[in-house]
C-alpha cells in the first residue's frame, strides 16, 4: 500500500550531518548543526553533568517511576528561576506555570497547541528568517504562520524599522515569536534599547510574546544577560510564553530536556492554564523523560555545581567568541574581498556569512565543508586548527 510513497527531502539542518557522515574525506568539517565541539572537534559532556549523573547513580532511593504529566517539580521550579530570575515577582506571586517538555521544540509545540486550542488569535508572527523548524512546529500545532521583517542583508544587521512596521501592522492579540538571544540563524539581536521599543509596541497593541530561549548563557557567557529580553517583558506584569532548551547551555542535546513557562496575570489563571497544558501533553507523549531533567535539577539545586556550570558555560561561549576573531583575522590575512566584520558583531552559535547557496555548494564540493545552504555556519563546530581550511574555502568561494 505504500509503493507509491514519495521520498521526503532530508531536513535542511539535520540532513547536513547525514551528508557529512557519508563523506570519507579526512579534511571534512561539519559546520551545519548547532552543536558544540571542543578544540579537538569532539562533542563535550560538561564536567558538572558527569558529576550530577554520578550523584544520581549513587542515590539508591532513585527509581524509574513515571514523572507527573507536567514533569519533575524541582526541574520546573529551577527552570522558571533560571529564565525569569530568582527574585522574579511573577514567580513569587505564583503567576507562572512551568511544564517540562521535550527540549525547545517540544516546548514550542506544546505552547503552540495550547494557544491553538484556547487563545482567540490564531496567527503567530515569526521573524524572517528564523530557525527552519519554527514555521513547521506552529503550523502543525494549528496556528497560522506569518513573518515579520528581521534581518537586513544590506547591513547584515537588524531591520529594526521593518520589524516595528510589521509588528505595528499585526492584528491585535497576534502571537509573536521572539528569539530571547543569539538569533538563529542570523546571530543578530536587538539592543536593550530596541527590545524596550519592541516591548512597548507589543504591549500597546496587545501582542502576545512567545520567547524561544535556546541559548541562555551561550551568547554572552552570562545567564542573566542572555535572559534580559524575556525579563523586560515579564517585569511589566503582562502575559508571556517562554520555551527553554538545555541542549546547548548544558550540552544535553540528546536528552531532550526543556521547559515551557507561561506567565499569567494571576495565580488562579496560572493553575487553570496548567490544568489545560496537561490535556495537551497527556495524549501527545503522556509524560516527559526522567533522566535529563534529573541532571538539570541536580545542577540547579546545588550551588557548587551551579557555579561550576556557569564557569564551563562561559568557557564554551568564550571559545566561540575567539573562533569569530580568528576567522575574521584569517579572512583579512587572505585579503578576501568584502567586509567581514559582521562575523565578530553577530553573537551566539552561528555566523550568517552572507554566502549564497551556490557558494556553499562549492565549499562542500571542493573543500568538504558542510553547512546549511543559507550560508549559516556553526562557530561552535570550528577550532583553531580548522579556521584556515574554512578561510581558504570562503576566500575561494567569493573570488572564483
Ligand atoms: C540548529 O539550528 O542547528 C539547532 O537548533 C539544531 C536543530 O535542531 O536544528
Amino acid at each position: 500500500v505504500f509503493s507509491q510513497i514519495a521520498r521526503a527531502p532530508e531536513d535542511p539542518i539535520l540532513g547536513v550531518t547525514v551528508a557529512y557522515n557519508k563523506d570519507s574525506d579526512t579534511s571534512k568539517l561539519n559546520l551545519g548543526v548547532g552543536a558544540y565541539r571542543t578544540e579537538e572537534g569532539k562533542p563535550l559532556v560538561l564536567n558538572v553533568v558527569r558529576q550530577a549523573e554520578q550523584k544520581l547513580v549513587n542515590d539508591p532511593s532513585r527509581v524509574k517511576e513515571y514523572l507527573p504529566i507536567v514533569g519533575l517539580a524541582d526541574f520546573n521550579k529551577g527552570s522558571a528561576k533560571l529564565i525569569f530570575g530568582a527574585d522574579s515577582p511573577a514567580i513569587q506571586e505564583n503567576r507562572v506555570t512551568t511544564v517540562q517538555c521535550l527540549s525547545g521544540t517540544g516546548s514550542l509545540r506544546v505552547g503552540g497547541e495550547f494557544l491553538a486550542k484556547h487563545y482567540y488569535e490564531k496567527t503567530v508572527y515569526i521573524p524572517s528568517p528564523t530557525w527552519g523548524n519554527h514555521p513547521k512546529i506552529f503550523t502543525l500545532a494549528g496556528l497560522s504562520v506569518k513573518t515579520y521583517r528581521y534581518y537586513d542583508p544590506a547591513t547584515r544587521g537588524l531591520d529594526f524599522q521593518g520589524l516595528l512596521e510589521d509588528l505595528g501592522n499585526a492584528p491585535t492579540g497576534a502571537i509573536v515569536l521572539l528569539h530571547a538571544c543569539a538569533h538563529n540563524p542570523t546571530g543578530v539581536d536587538p539592543t536593550l534599547d530596541q527590545w524596550e521599543q519592541i516591548r512597548k509596541l507589543m504591549r500597546s497593541k496587545g501582542l502576545l510574546p512567545f520567547f524561544d530561549s535556546a541559548y541562555q548563557g551561550f551568547a554572552s557567557g552570562s545567564l542573566d544577560a542572555d535572559a534580559q529580553s524575556v525579563r523586560m517583558f515579564v517585569a511589566d506584569g503582562g502575559e508571556c510564553f517562554a520555551a527553554q532548551s538545555y541542549a546547548k547551555n548544558m550540552g544535553l542535546y540528546g536528552e531532550r530536556v526543556g521547559a515551557l513557562s507561561i506567565v499569567c496575570k494571576t495565580a488562579d489563571v496560572a493553575s487553570r492554564v496548567e490544568s489545560q497544558l496537561k490535556l495537551v501533553i497527556r495524549p501527545m507523549y503522556s509524560s516527559p523523560p526522567l533522566h535529563g531533567a534529573s541532571i538539570v535539577a541536580t545542577i540547579l539545586k546545588d550551588s557548587n555545581l551551579y557555579n561550576e556550570w556557569t564557569v564551563e558555560l562561559k568557557a564554551m561561549a568564550d571559545r566561540i567568541i575567539s573562533m569569530r576573531k580568528q576567522l575574521l583575522e584569517a579572512l583579512q590575512a587572505r585579503g578576501t574581498p568584502g567586509d567581514w566584520t559582521h562575523i565578530i558583531k553577530q553573537i551566539g552559535m552561528f555566523t550568517f556569512t552572507g554566502l549564497n547557496a551556490e557558494q556553499v555548494a562549492f565549499m562542500t564540493r571542493e573543500y568538504h565543508i558542510y553547512m546549511t545552504s543559507d550560508g549559516r555556519i556553526s562557530m561552535a563546530g570550528l577550532s583553531s586548527k580548522t579556521v584556515p581550511h574554512l578561510a581558504d574555502a570562503m576566500h575561494a568561494a567569493v573570488t572564483r
